[in-house]
């Protein structure tokens, strides 16, 4: 612990003290004594299901975490957030996503005044918008239809929207094509631009604040390109339209006001696919299938809101995460779908999680004592088997899965789901059974080897099993399933942070290399060759000037 470090939440020591015992807990031995385990440790909530049996619990583990959670006062802290109460502690914010899937609630005072009307008034003008869009008649400024659209954003204003388009393209209105450019790498416009014709593009500038770099560079270049193709004349408001909470902002870049979805200041970026953010979804979409995703969130909301922990899919989650993390001491988190549309999921989800939970102090000023936000990290199975799976089997490090896979697969080629959700049931039970040494040998004997040769190579053929993962079953991959699915996990990682007593809500780590990079790139463009930085950085600018011309 640090001087100013304070003493661990109360919950801690209870869940320390029976880890350990249960530390040691070995999962094949949990399943063979129990044949119930499965039903035991597994639930369904809004189209969701959680097969949590395979994790180093048992039945004390679940009250003692359960009971952790109580102690912190996650009730209270969950009735705050979806009250709106101002948990956001660092910028004095509310936390109130989830007022924009409420689209049946009753009212939502905030400050004396029920939100949600203005909730629906702005979903409603983006619904005008899409249908304007996909019926024809918005055109751009050569009369043809739009084809094409571009989300210019980064972070909350990318990731979010980039997943659920990717993920439901198959759901995608037929005449409209989706492109996403986030990086200030020129590389990452210029590709998108190469496929386009101005005259029928859109781009959909998002981004809350509208200060962001990298996305205020993108959005000019964009500009750029439409004027030098379509000429000065040429109607700029019809091919862009921006999404921000701050209209002052998008209008000093050239935005009619009547071209803007606002955002709300209570809305985090990393939480703002369900607001106007999520415009270039309804585009890709259409409305219907965007109300779907709104609605399959507030099935998850509800089910947060008003289930005891002990059944509270979120909860669980969360809490398993901490008891493999905290106690078990696993640093990292992998996400692996089943799902080939849910490639962008695990990128989605390290900015929700890590952006979230990384951090070290805590809501009261002092370094946490404990250890917080995991690594999070995954990419598709089954393709990750042939790549990073040896180390989640046999590497030194414990790496707790989140295993995502569909009932029901959408491909026509029915054989291939069926393979796929064997492997992902395989790799799920590999990592809990594991195979011991004298199973490795048994294998072995069908072989020609000798003796020794055998007991070697059966040491290799050793898995210590015992790993623990989480299974997520949806039936399908709808709008409906995937924005429950996304909500459990908004829910999961505000009940981390408030287990580690952490506000889940601000991001002051991504400030400092803001700050810094407007500095070095005036050094960059300057004559001179700084020399205020450490002679790593003096060194490396200097590199790059020589290259590029400034002697
Ligand atoms: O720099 C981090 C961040 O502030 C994220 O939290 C946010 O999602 C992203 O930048 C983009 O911000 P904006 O939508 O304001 O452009």
């Amino acid at each position: 612990m640090t001087p100013d470090s304070v003493s661990p939440s109360c919950w801690w020591k209870a869940v320390q003290d029976h880890s350990r015992e249960a530390g040691q807990l070995d999962m094949r031995e949990l399943f063979h004594n129990d044949p119930k385990r499965f039903s035991r440790f597994s639930l369904e909530a809004a189209g969701v299901f959680l097969d949590f049996s395979k994790n180093r619990i048992n039945q004390d583990t679940f009250k003692v975490l359960i009971e952790a959670a109580r102690q912190q006062g996650l009730a209270g802290w969950i009735d705050r957030m979806f009250r709106g109460e101002k948990i956001n502690l660092t910028e004095n914010r509310r936390v109130l996503h989830t007022a924009l899937r409420n689209l049946d609630g009753p009212p939502l005072m905030v400050d004396g005044k029920d939100i949600l009307p203005e909730v629906r008034s702005k979903l409603a003008k983006i619904g005008r918008f899409v249908k304007a869009v996909h019926g024809g008649d918005w055109r751009g400024y050569t009369g043809k239809r739009v084809k094409d659209i571009v989300n210019i954003g980064i972070g909350g204003s990318d990731l979010g929207p980039r997943m659920v388009v990717d993920a439901l393209h198959g759901h995608a209105v037929s005449s409209i094509k989706s492109h996403f450019v986030a990086n200030v790498d020129g590389t990452d416009l210029s590709r998108v631009l190469s496929q386009l014709d101005p005259e029928t593009s859109l781009f959909v500038i998002a981004s809350k604040t509208f200060q962001t770099s990298e996305t205020i560079i993108n959005a000019r270049s964009a500009k750029q390109w439409f004027l030098d193709r379509s000429g000065l004349g040429a109607d700029v408001s019809k091919h862009f339209v921006a999404v921000s909470a701050d209209s002052a902002e998008a209008q000093a870049f050239g935005i009619d006001q009547a071209n803007l979805y606002e955002t709300w200041d209570w809305v985090g970026g990393r939480y703002s696919l369900w607001s106007a953010n999520g415009l270039s979804i309804a585009l890709s979409i259409g409305m219907a299938g965007f109300e779907d995703l709104l609605k399959g969130a507030r099935g998850m909301d509800e089910h947060f809101r008003t289930t005891p922990f002990e059944k509270n899919m979120p909860v669980i989650l969360a809490l398993i995460g901490i008891w493999n993390r905290n106690f078990l001491g696993a640093q990292t988190l992998a996400t692996l779908p089943y799902d080939q549309r849910l490639q962008l999921f695990p990128a989605y989800l390290q900015q929700l999680d890590m952006e979230s939970n990384g951090k070290t102090i805590n809501r009261h000023g002092c370094s946490t004592s404990m250890q917080t936000g995991p690594i999070v990290w995954g990419s598709v199975g089954t393709n990750g088997q042939h790549a990073f799976y040896q180390l989640l089997h046999q590497g030194s490090d414990l790496v707790p899965v989140d295993f995502i896979v569909a009932l029901q697969g959408d491909s026509e080629l029915e054989i291939h789901h069926r393979v796929l959700v064997a492997n992902c049931f395989a790799q799920a039970e590999a990592l809990m059974r594991g195979k011991t040494t004298d199973e490795a040998l048994v294998e072995l004997t069908t072989s020609a080897k000798d003796g020794e040769s055998m007991q070697d190579l059966a040491r290799h053929k050793t898995f210590a099993g015992n790993r623990p993962s989480n299974t997520i079953m949806i039936d399908r991959l709808t709008s409906k399933s995937l924005g429950a699915l996304i909500a459990l996990y908004e829910h999961k990682v505000f009940v981390q942070g408030v287990m580690w007593d952490i506000n889940s809500f601000d991001q002051w780590g991504v400030e400092l290399g803001k700050q810094l990079v407007s500095g070095l790139l005036d050094e960059i463009e300057g004559e001179s060759f700084p020399n205020r930085h450490d002679s790593s950085t003096n060194g490396l600018l200097a590199r790059f000037k020589c290259r590029n011309g400034v002697r």
